[in-house]
């Protein structure tokens, strides 16, 4: 009988695990839950002898997979996948996949919901500014982005992005205005959402130059990774522009700092919660469940990020 592991520091919703057990019991596997956990030598424990591995953010280092006498397979229950050592994994042949797309929507209300509270002072009722006719820049035209740029326009924003790893035509048929470099787009857009993935192309990549190339009243939205933030960049521009703001699902290791100095321009979510919601948590663990029968079942490996 295969042994499937649910290691989540932060659990999925109770229906989520619900709905995952069901599967596994269909399929006449065997579930195993480690949530909350706090040490990483139960997580070490855990791994020992099961044959997949469902997670969220948990860490997936060297010395787990090294523990892991029978693990084929490791789903991230979500898009970043820079929580799971690739090279380890490759290593002993261990398939790892993500769930693209599942818990998109959340983290694009999320940081809607952030941009709101902070044009209206974080809900203090002097006069604060609305988002209609203000211009977005997404920056990474994914699955996020997307959703982002759709309800950006129902909010009547106008919507640019860039990616260079989309098609400018994508972005054109969803009637978003294609821009064809960074530069171009935190020089155009009052709001940048970033949705871009953490790697060595990608890492304290959004400096000091592109953001103070941004219009007046900038604010800069992060539900992606702190670590696409230049940290010491951010710290200069919040000093430089009193009018810059930086809102994120993701506190920097600044932030106790930025909230010192600069408390009404910025704002973090208590612990990372964009993919946070019922919905998103039942989408991206079924889609892992089914992901992992799929793989051992049929061979599917249609998610799979270590080709
Ligand atoms: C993702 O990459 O999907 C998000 O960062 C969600 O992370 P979480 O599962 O830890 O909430």
């Amino acid at each position: 009988m295969k042994k499937v592991l649910v290691a989540t520091e932060k659990p999925f919703s109770k229906d989520a695990v619900i709905a995952i057990g069901e599967e596994c019991k269909k399929a006449g596997y065997e579930l195993v839950l480690l949530e909350k956990y706090t040490d990483k030598a139960d997580l070490l424990k855990a791994v020992k002898d099961v044959d997949a591995l469902i997670i969220r953010s948990d860490k997936v280092t060297p010395e787990v997979i090294d523990h892991a006498d029978n693990l084929k397979i490791v789903v991230r229950g979500g898009a970043g996948y820079d929580n799971v050592d690739l090279p380890a994994s490759n290593a002993k042949g261990i398939v790892v996949m993500n769930t693209p797309g599942q818990n998109s929507n959340a983290v694009a209300e999320l940081a809607f919901g952030m941009m709101l509270s902070m044009a209206r002072n974080k809900f203090n009722p002097k006069a604060g500014t609305e988002l209609r006719c203000k211009t977005i820049g997404i920056h990474a035209y994914g699955n996020i982005g997307r959703l982002i740029a759709e309800i950006g326009k129902g909010f009547g924003m106008e919507v640019y992005a860039y990616d260079p790893f989309v098609c400018n035509c994508k972005m054109e048929e969803d009637n978003v205005k294609p821009l064809d470099s960074a530069k171009d787009l935190y020089a155009k857009c009052q709001y940048i959402s970033l949705h871009l993935p953490v790697n060595e192309q990608t890492k304290d990549s959004i400096n000091y130059d592109l953001l103070n190339s941004m219009p007046k009243n900038a604010v800069l939205v992060n539900t992606a990774r702190k670590e696409v933030v230049n940290e010491a960049d951010l710290l200069k521009i919040m000093a430089d522009r009193p009018d810059f703001k930086y809102i994120s699902d993701i506190a920097p290791k600044c932030r106790e700092e930025l909230e010192a100095n600069y408390a009404d321009r910025v704002f973090f979510t208590p612990k990372k919660m964009g993919a946070q919601t019922g919905e998103a948590n039942f989408n991206a663990g079924m889609a892992a469940i089914k992901q992992i029968i799929g793989y051992f079942e049929k061979g599917d490996t249609t998610c799979q990020v270590n080709k």
